[in-house]
Order: structure tokens, then C-alpha cells, then sequence
């Protein structure tokens, strides 16, 4: 954290309410003043003509001119292992898990090519304005110790976990249901709740965990209530077909996690694309979380999340890169991705709306919102310097907006790493372009 108060003054926007519901939760100050504390929380928030005077004498003034300060992007499902391996094309997912992911994430169980790409993992989130996210590590304890040791290192906000898995995929991946079980609980032990850092339980999805594993999973869900838990649902066909196959007793895919009590607040699901109608009603009664992620769903050709759907029953929707099936570690890409994903269900996905996901949203839906997502007072001060003119096109478009919609509509569409001129963790400046 930063040893002395300090304020940066900027377009500022943050959210008090889902845009969806409520056309005034935008917190928007065209000229505003960001103050952050000592310990790195948020001060204050507002107008800048009106805070500016209860500034002590002392605290440096950081003048940002046009730039917009939004709460730090979180991103809710990735996988650091897949970091080198990201734009390997595939017919499908099974033959892409098959043929590119398994071997890059078998490389893990090295604890220096471990550490090597989690240093590079970490940088590309800051350098995107990610400062929170949801990342999957591989089967190997030792890539889950890498991970956090880099994302303490910084004191970043981080949910991680190591994954599960006892069957269908290469022997130097497997795990077994007894030390996925101890694995998973030493890391719990050492991890959860040390600094900013939070533990998800990830078996990777059921097709690859025997019963005896989920069984264990369940265990540890119930021994500690308040981790994360991370999977993947319904992304494709084949897969949705196999899992049926695998679980004939389970109405769905997803009752198969039901059925284990995986599903539950902070329970978060990539993909959700083959659902059913009752799929939905679970999930939004169980209040676990949807991530949606558009890059990943059109690169592997997986389906378009509906939009329509996951309103409809009230379910936690949240926005992700699903590194390396994504294609971008962006949530600006991840934006444009998800526009055009929601346009071809007939849905328009405003540029609020999704700013809302990528922020306020997705930690009110994750329940981080006592930390991070919003700029308000009492926060940690984790938030991200946009620059609307970052490259000579946006300059020219940004300046052709008048309502701020119309401004961040244009950074979601066009923006991408070049955009985020800096990144902020308490307080503390952890990235600049
Ligand atoms: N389903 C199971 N594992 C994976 C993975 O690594 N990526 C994606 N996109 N889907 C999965
Ligand atoms: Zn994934």
C-alpha cells in the first residue's frame, strides 16, 4: 500500500446498481477526485470541485485529465497453464483438451516453468486492467503454490485452485480422490484467507473426476463454506452428450454437481450454453454464478450463451476470457465478444451493462463486493486508468461521443490493452502502459 494519502483526479465511474435494472446506477463524475487512504482503501469518491478542499495540503493530486478510473476488471474463469498455448485451434473441445491442453498443463509439476508463466500470467491481467480473477492452475499442487506466491508478491486480490482430476485424460495428469482431497486441503490451509488470496475448490469438470472424487469435493465444500468452487457446465455438445453417458442416473450435466453439493453462493460455472430451463432455475436458487465467455465459446465453436435465458430465470451472469480457449486476456475484447455473442440472440447488450459485469457485477455475484468492484469509500482502492485516446482511431471516435454510453461502447468495441494506461491494487501502482 501506498504510505500516504494520495488522489487522482479523472473521469470517474462506478456502479451502484445492475444498469439492467435501474437506468440511474452509473456513479459518473465527468470531473471527479479519487482519494485513496494510507492503507490503500478508498477515501473518497466524487466531484472534484466539491472534495478537492478536504484534501489535506500534503496529498499529491495525480491529474489524469481525460482518462476514466473504473474499479479493476475481474475476471471470472482462466487457466494460467494455458497461458503459451492460447490460439491453438481445434475441431471441438475434447480434441483441443486432447490434443494442446493436456500436454502444456502436464508441464506444471515443474516448479521453475511453473513460477516462469505465472510471473508472465500476472503481468498479462495488469497490463489488461484484470486485477481480480478466477484462475484454474493444473493438477499440480506446485502451480497452485506458483500462482499465489506471484499474485501475493503483488497483493492481488486472487481466487485460485488446483484442479481435479482422477480419470479420462493422461496418466501424468491424474489425480487420485484421497490426494486431490489432501492436496486441495493443504492448500486451503495455506492459501485461504493469507493476504488478498482466496482458494477455489476446481475439479475440472465432471467428466474427468470419478464419483469417489466428487464425493471428496463435496467433503471439502462442506468442511469449508466459504471457498470458492470452479467447473465447467454445458460448454458443447459432445461434451454435454458424454456427461450423460458418464452420470446416467443425474437429470443433467449440471445435476450431476448439484448432486454433490457443489452447487452454492460463490459456486461458479464457465460456459452454461446447454442448458435447460431448470438448469437455469437451479442455479439462480442455488445463487451460483454463470461465467460467460465469449471469446472462448465462438474460437471453439462451443454455442452462444443466452442472454434472454439466464435474465429470465434470475441467474448470476458473470463475463470471463477463459484463457487459453479465449483468445484474448482482455475484458474490453471480452466485451466485444459478448456484444456480438448477445446480438445474435436478437439481445443488445448495452456498453453499462457489461462495464457493470466486468466490475460491480461480477462482485456483487461472486460476493467480493464487501472488498472490491466499486469505488466506494471503505473499498479496496483496486481500479484501472482507461485511456479513451489510446490509439489514433480512438482518439478520433472517443471524441465523436457526447453520452457516456456512446464513449464506453466505443473502448469495449475497440479497446484492448492498449487502453489501460495503468492498474492500481491498494492503492499501489501495479502496472503502466
Ligand atoms: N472443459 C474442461 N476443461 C476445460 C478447459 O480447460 N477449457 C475449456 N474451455 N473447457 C474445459
Ligand atoms: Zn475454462
Amino acid at each position: 500500500p501506498p504510505s500516504t494519502e494520495a488522489a487522482y483526479r479523472a473521469r470517474l465511474l462506478s456502479f451502484r446498481a445492475d444498469p439492467a435494472d435501474d437506468e440511474r446506477a452509473a456513479l459518473y463524475f465527468e470531473d471527479g477526485l479519487l482519494v485513496v487512504d494510507a492503507q490503500g482503501k478508498v477515501a473518497a469518491f466524487g466531484e472534484h470541485a466539491q472534495l478537492r478542499p478536504t484534501l489535506d495540503e500534503a496529498t499529491p493530486v495525480h491529474e489524469m485529465g481525460d482518462k476514466l478510473i473504473v474499479p479493476g476488471f475481474i475476471d471470472s474463469h482462466l487457466h494460467y497453464p494455458q497461458t503459451e498455448m492460447i490460439a491453438s485451434p481445434a475441431s471441438g473441445l475434447l480434441p483441443w483438451l486432447e490434443n494442446w491442453t493436456f500436454p502444456a498443463e502436464g508441464r506444471f509439476g515443474n516448479e521453475a516453468h511453473a513460477a516462469d508463466v505465472a510471473r508472465f500470467f500476472v503481468d498479462q491481467l495488469l497490463a489488461n486492467g484484470t486485477t481480480t480473477a478466477l484462475v484454474y492452475c493444473s493438477v499440480h499442487r506446485e502451480s497452485a503454490d506458483a500462482l499465489f506466491a506471484e499474485a501475493d508478491a503483488r497483493n492481488l486480490r486472487m481466487v485460485a485452485g488446483k484442479v481435479l482430476m482422477d480419470r479420462h485424460c493422461p496418466p501424468y495428469l491424474r489425480d487420485t480422490a484421497e490426494s486431490g482431497y489432501r492436496d486441495s486441503t493443504a492448500l486451503i490451509e495455506r492459501w485461504h484467507g493469507h493476504g488478498r488470496q482466496m482458494y477455489a475448490l476446481t475439479p475440472r469438470f465432471a467428466p474427468t473426476s470419478t464419483e469417489a472424487q466428487l464425493e471428496a469435493c463435496r467433503t471439502i465444500a462442506r468442511e469449508h463454506p466459504d471457498i470458492f468452487i470452479q467447473s465447467h457446465v454445458a460448454e458443447n455438445q459432445d461434451e454435454v452428450k458424454w456427461a450423460a453417458e458418464l452420470f446416467p442416473n443425474r437429470r443433467s450435466y449440471l445435476d450431476v454437481y448439484e448432486h454433490y453439493e457443489l452447487l452454492r453462493p460463490r459456486a461458479v460455472y464457465g460456459h452454461c450454453i446447454h442448458l435447460d430451463h431448470e438448469d437455469r432455475r437451479r442455479m439462480a436458487a442455488t445463487r451460483a454464478i454463470a461465467a460467460h465467455c465469449p471469446t472462448s465459446n465462438l474460437f471453439l465453436g462451443s454455442g452462444l450463451f443466452d442472454f434472454d435465458a439466464a435474465a429470465a430465470a434470475r441467474m448470476p451472469v458473470t463475463l470471463a476470457t477463459d484463457v487459453g480457449g479465449g483468445t484474448s486476456f482482455s475484458m474490453l475484447q471480452t466485451m466485444n465478444e459478448g456484444h456480438k455473442v448477445a446480438r445474435m440472440g436478437g439481445h443488445h447488450l448495452s456498453a453499462m451493462r457489461m462495464f457493470y459485469l466486468a466490475t460491480t457485477g461480477a462482485a456483487r455475484a461472486l460476493d467480493l463486493d464487501a472488498f472490491i468492484g466499486t469505488l466506494a469509500p471503505g473499498s479496496e482502492a483496486d481500479f484501472i486508468v482507461l485511456d479513451p485516446a489510446a490509439t489514433p482511431l480512438m482518439a478520433r471516435r472517443s471524441a465523436q461521443a457526447e453520452a457516456l454510453e456512446d464513449l464506453l461502447f466505443a473502448l469495449a468495441m475497440l479497446g484492448d490493452d492498449r487502453t489501460v494506461a495503468a492498474s492500481y491494487s491498494m492503492g499501489h501502482c501495479v502496472h503502466r502502459r
